[in-house]
Parts: C-alpha cells; sequence; structure tokens
C-alpha cells in the first residue's frame, strides 16, 4: 500500500524516545506508544502491535514470529532502537516479508567511551574507593591500600573489532600507549596499520592480554564465549570489559574467576539478565562493577538514535529500502 492510501498507518512504540524525530513520524502515521514503566510481556505485546504496519522494538523485547504473526499481514518494518538485534528472530522476519532496521554508528563514540571508562574504573576499583567513603570505612590514607593496575603500556586485547572496538583501540592505543591484539573475521589492515594492531586467535588474546574487551555481536556462536575455560586461559591480573551482551560471558565462570582472583576486576555495562538483581552475587561482588546498560546513553547517541529508528519506519512503510537495515 502507497502512504497516499486514505488509512493511516499504524505504528507501535515500545517506549517513549528521545530526541525530535517522532513528530515527523505523527505527521505520516498514528502512533501509540507503551504507557507503562514496565516493558510489555510478550504477551501484551502481541496483543498491542495487532494490525500495525510498523513497530519499534528495544534490545529488551523479544520479537519472534508470533508477535509478528499477531501484528498481521501488514506488518511491513521492525525498527530496533539499537545497533545489536539479537532479540528479533531475523529468520521469522525474512520469512514473512518484514524488512528489520537497526541504529548503527551514531553510537559508537558513545559506547567506546564506556567501555575505555569501565577499563579505567575497573582497573583502579572506582566502585570499591567510592564504596569506601559513602560508608565511611574510608579512615586513612593508606600506602598499601586500594592499588590498580596501569594500562598504560599493557596489552588490550579486543575480541570483535568491528565500529565499536576500532573506536576504542584509537581510544586506548592513542592515550594510553597500549599494545593492540585483536579477534576479527578477518584481517583489518587500518588497524593493522595506523595502531599497530595484530589479529590473533582467540586463545592467544585470552592467553596474552591484560585487558580484554568484548566487541561482538551475540550469536550462538558467541554466546558464553567467555566461560571457565577461557578465564582458565587468561593471565592473572586481567581486567575484563564488557558493553556488549551479557550471554557471552558465562556469568558462574566470571563469579569464579573474580573470588578466586584468577582475573583482577571485571566491569560491565550488561547482564544477564538486565537487571542483575541487587541481590546476585556479581552484583555485590567488591571486584565486579555493574552499569545498567548505559552504553549509548548520551544525548547525542540517543537522538540520533531516535532519528534513524524514526527513518527506517518511515521508509519501511512506504516500502522502501531502509536507511539501516539489517541484513536478513
Ligand atoms: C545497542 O545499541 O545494541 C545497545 O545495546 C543499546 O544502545
Amino acid at each position: 500500500r502507497e502512504m497516499s492510501d486514505s488509512k493511516p498507518r499504524k505504528v507501535f512504540f515500545s517506549r517513549q524516545l528521545p530526541g525530535v524525530a517522532l513528530d515527523r513520524l505523527a505527521a505520516e502515521a498514528d502512533v501509540t506508544i507503551w504507557p507503562k514503566a514496565d516493558a510489555p510481556t510478550p504477551d501484551e505485546l502481541s496483543d498491542v502491535v495487532r494490525g500495525c504496519d510498523a513497530i519499534l522494538t528495544l534490545l529488551s523485547d523479544a520479537v519472534d514470529g508470533r508477535v509478528m504473526d499477531a501484528a498481521g499481514p501488514q506488518l511491513k518494518v521492525i525498527s530496533n532502537y539499537a545497533v545489536g538485534y539479537n532479540n528479533i528472530d531475523l529468520a521469522a522476519a525474512k520469512q514473512r516479508g518484514i524488512q528489520v532496521g537497526n541504529t548503527p554508528d551514531v553510537l559508537t563514540d558513545a559506547t567506546a567511551d564506556l567501555a575505555a571508562t569501565l577499563m579505567l574504573a575497573a582497573s583502579r576499583r572506582v566502585a570499591e574507593a567510592a564504596d569506601d567513603v559513602t560508608s565511611g570505612r574510608w579512615q586513612n590514607w593508606e600506602p598499601a591500600g586500594l592499588l590498580g593496575v596501569e594500562p598504560s603500556g599493557k596489552t588490550l586485547g579486543i575480541i570483535g573489532m568491528g565500529r565499536i572496538g576500532k573506536a576504542l583501540a584509537n581510544r586506548m592505543v592513542g592515550g594510553w600507549k597500549m599494545n593492540l591484539i585483536y579477534t576479527s573475521r578477518r584481517d583489518q589492515t587500518d588497524v593493522n596499520e595506523s595502531l599497530s594492531g595484530r589479529r590473533v586467535e582467540l586463545d592467544e588474546l585470552l592467553r596474552e592480554s591484560d585487558f580484554i574487551s568484548i566487541h561482538v555481536a551475540l550469536c550462538e556462536a558467541t554466546r558464553k564465549l567467555i566461560d571457565a575455560e577461557a578465564f582458565a586461559k587468561m593471565k592473572s591480573n586481567v581486567v575484563l570489559v564488557n558493553t556488549a551482551r551479557g550471554e557471552i560471558i558465562d556469568q558462574d565462570a566470571l563469579l569464579d574467576a573474580l573470588d578466586t582472583c584468577k582475573i583482577f576486576t571485571a566491569g560491565l555495562d550488561v547482564t544477564t539478565p538486565e537487571p542483575l538483581p541487587a541481590s546476585h552475587p556479581l552484583v555485590q561482588h567488591q571486584r565486579c562493577l555493574i552499569l545498567p546498560h548505559i552504553g549509548s546513553a548520551t544525548t547525542t547517541a540517543r537522538s540520533a538514535m531516535t532519528e534513524i529508528a524514526v527513518d527506517n519506519i518511515i521508509a519501511g512503510i512506504q516500502g522502501k529500502s531502509l536507511r539501516c537495515p539489517v541484513t536478513l
């Protein structure tokens, strides 16, 4: 159907988004925004998307064939407000001729900044130190108190050298003069040339790195990629950072590695599940700094993500190819 049809297009947003792009869409379609503070359950989602031409989803919304069928055959586009799209069943979308869009690039700097923040904060035990102050435990300036590790001149292992991995590499090699090794499906000649990076197998990365930062997408091949076996290969005193997806780390193995001081500290922006309950041993662990998935949480990034997500919806309901399509 063309946009000129008299019947207005129906679009469902599973959350209100920051930025002004929504106004553009409101001129094109009837937009319904999920009104509750808590995200819709799968059943609620299936219920509210009925009759929609487009759906705006968050990474916390699981969108499978059931949701797509509940929407109906007129559903043309699922616009995910994230660069990651592991929450969407791509095969089911392809089968039904539904386009899927994501929001890459505009969150690269924000997420790389947060990975760098976690590297520095975890290596200097910032959460533990701040806790000493707020709890009143801080009594004296201790010569051997709260000693951390320094990134300068150490080896940084980046798992997954895509856009965000490269942006982190630029920061840490340029600013902190770290040595760079990385895993990637192919050699990244720009990284090798400008940052003296070296592509290695995961085993070598685990054995050689002093700092490890995860930047791969979540898929079957990367689920629990960092398991007990991986921790066993690591040097002692490693700082491990994850700003990708929680499921890439086996959290039981991480807890064990922290408990046995196999690794120095961990800085996580992502966990399984999200939120991780406050009583979870990783949340309570002194050497584990956990943030509530704020990698892309800057005004600049989130407004630009809204622009792309809305452009994807407008193109999708017009039957055009999306500004940022996910390959199905
Ligand atoms: C993403 O984009 O995939 C992040 O997890 C949220 O911005």
